[in-house]
């Protein structure tokens, strides 16, 4: 297998030394059957190689220093076109010429790297005069992949203008989680789900991912990005496509993901009349967690004093089409909420015609839940009958553990997704058409949180499970089901 070289822009940044360099450390680990590689951080921030190389150590946990002969660093200015020929200058120290360009920076650099790489000819695979060797070109992007469909369909035809499709890999790092993937298994790799996989069983579906911690370091970022853009759009409406997509004709890039594009492009728009009662909007308060008083949104650090940007959103949403007529989706994502936990629930309808009047004690009927992190696993749910006289039912949980396979790689996905950019497989990344399809749903949503400012932005306390408003978006008398059963709902809420 041929060498690649990473070259990672925004080198010297967070999202660098957090994520991609120690994915990339374990990929290291693992060795087998791996495309090889080396890295070259590239940043602005001034380092040697050997300083670049402590500043990552210090910054997590390695115990084979080995994998350091491997990592070099270039200072550059990306956004500066003539910066590139230090970039140029560099490659050529290696033997490899297949190089795997990844964005992690800014977005606003989105549009001149792709374009810099382009206009020096590092973008050309049959490569350029003397100075740069033919080999494979691709590139990865974070996300946000734009802010709203606009800047969506603008930064697709800038990396169109640079790089081809199939060289470009949109990474969501929810697809790269083994439990994400699982849902297809569970789904189409089994025969006794899927016949009962739609409206005639499926009563509602609820996918939750809300996380303990509140924005941290990231308020400058975040404060203009908020929750829909930060989660919704993107992870929370990923993991609603693998539930509700129909079976791909194979497992390939092109049916796989044209499937999810149908999921996208089924989904029912919402009218300005609808928002108000299917979307919630929430803004954490200061609150009490674990004994200590944690800071409202609004005093963090990077954060307006005023701002309006959501931290909690809830929504729900319909798909039309056969499978899914009339079954609502429900989709939550929170900072500051009471636990970290990613899950769905798939809620079965009730049996069609009740023989024990002890039923109805019983508030939820048969359903599936899919723990995507953390303890991944899956519990189905169904009642019994509690042994002794009569007829008492209860119900029982029959679970599986993930870790009972074998190892989980519970790392967040970055280290599958590096693995399969390196081997040129796309399927487990966004297409461009499915990016703009997403964004053709939520961007009338956002354009009305802009315009109506009579959308209330809900206070919920830090360590709460969101605004009590939330509840109003599930219909027919049902509730959310938080996942932690002894963590209980506070009832202090208050409006900004
Ligand atoms: C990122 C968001 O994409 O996903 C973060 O920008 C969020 O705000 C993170 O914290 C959550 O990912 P995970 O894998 O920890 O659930």
């Amino acid at each position: 297998m041929k060498e690649h070289l990473i070259i990672i822009f925004g080198g010297s940044g967070d999202l660098a030394s957090r994520k991609l360099i120690p994915a990339l450390y374990s990929l290291h680990q693992r060795k087998k059957e791996l495309v090889p590689f080396k890295i070259v951080a590239v940043g602005r921030t001034s380092f040697s190689n050997d300083s670049f190389r402590e500043h990552i150590i210090e910054k997590g946990e390695y115990s084979n220093k080995e994998f350091f002969n491997s990592l070099f660093y270039l200072q550059m200015d990306p956004s500066v076109k003539g910066d590139y020929s230090k970039l140029i200058e560099k490659l050529k120290e290696f033997e490899s010429s297949d190089y795997l360009f990844y964005l992690a920076t800014p977005p606003s650099l989105y549009e001149s790297i792709p374009t810099n790489l382009k206009l020096c000819g590092l973008n050309k695979e049959e490569g350029e005069s003397s100075k740069i060797k033919p080999g494979v070109r691709k590139i990865i992007v974070e996300k946000p992949f734009g802010y709203d469909l606009e800047s969506a369909i603008k930064m697709n035809s800038t990396l169109r203008g640079s790089f081809n499709e199939n060289q470009i890999f949109r990474i969501d790092h929810y697809l790269g989680k083994e439990t994400v993937q699982n849902i297809l298994a569970l789904r189409f790799a089994n025969t006794i789900f899927e016949p009962i996989w739609n409206r005639n069983y499926i009563e509602r579906v609820e996918i939750t991912a809300v996380e303990n911690m509140g924005i941290g370091s990231r308020g400058s970022f975040y404060d203009g990005v908020g929750a829909l853009r930060d989660m919704v759009q993107n992870h929370l409406i990923q993991l609603l496509a693998l539930v509700a997509m129909e079976p791909p004709v194979t497992y390939g890039e092109k049916e796989f993901r044209d499937e999810v594009v149908k999921v996208y492009s089924s989904l029912k728009p919402l009218t300005k009349e609808e928002i108000p009662s299917r979307v919630v909007r929430g803004q954490y308060i200061a609150g009490e967690k674990k004994g200590e008083m944690a800071l409202a949104y609004r005093q963090e650090k990077g954060v307006k004093s005023n701002s309006q940007t959501e931290t909690f959103l809830a929504m729900q949403v319909k798909i039309a089409n056969w499978r899914w007529e009339g079954v609502p989706f429900y989709i939550r994502t929170g900072k500051q909420m009471p636990t970290k936990v990613t899950e769905i629930v798939i809620h079965f309808r009730d049996t069609p015609h009740r023989l024990f009047s002890s039923r109805e004690e019983c508030p939820d009927h048969n359903q599936l839940i899919i723990r995507i992190q953390p303890n991944e696993g899956m519990v189905l749910k169904f009642d019994m009958k509690i042994p002794g006289s009569g007829f008492d039912i209860n119900q029982v949980p029959m679970d599986f553990t993930y870790d009972k396979l074998g190892e989980v790689n519970s790392a967040d996905g970055y280290s599958r997704l590096l693995e399969e950019a390196l081997k040129g497989d796309n399927t487990l990344f966004t297409r461009s058409d499915a990016v703009e399809a997403s964004w053709r749903y939520f961007s009338p949503v956002l354009q009305y949180f802009k315009e109506e400012s009579q959308l209330p932005l809900h206070g919920y306390p830090a360590g709460s499970w969101g605004p009590l408003e939330s509840e109003a978006i599930i219909t027919n008398g049902h509730r959310w089901s938080n996942p932690c059963k002894n963590l209980t709902n506070t009832d202090i809420y208050c409006e900004l």
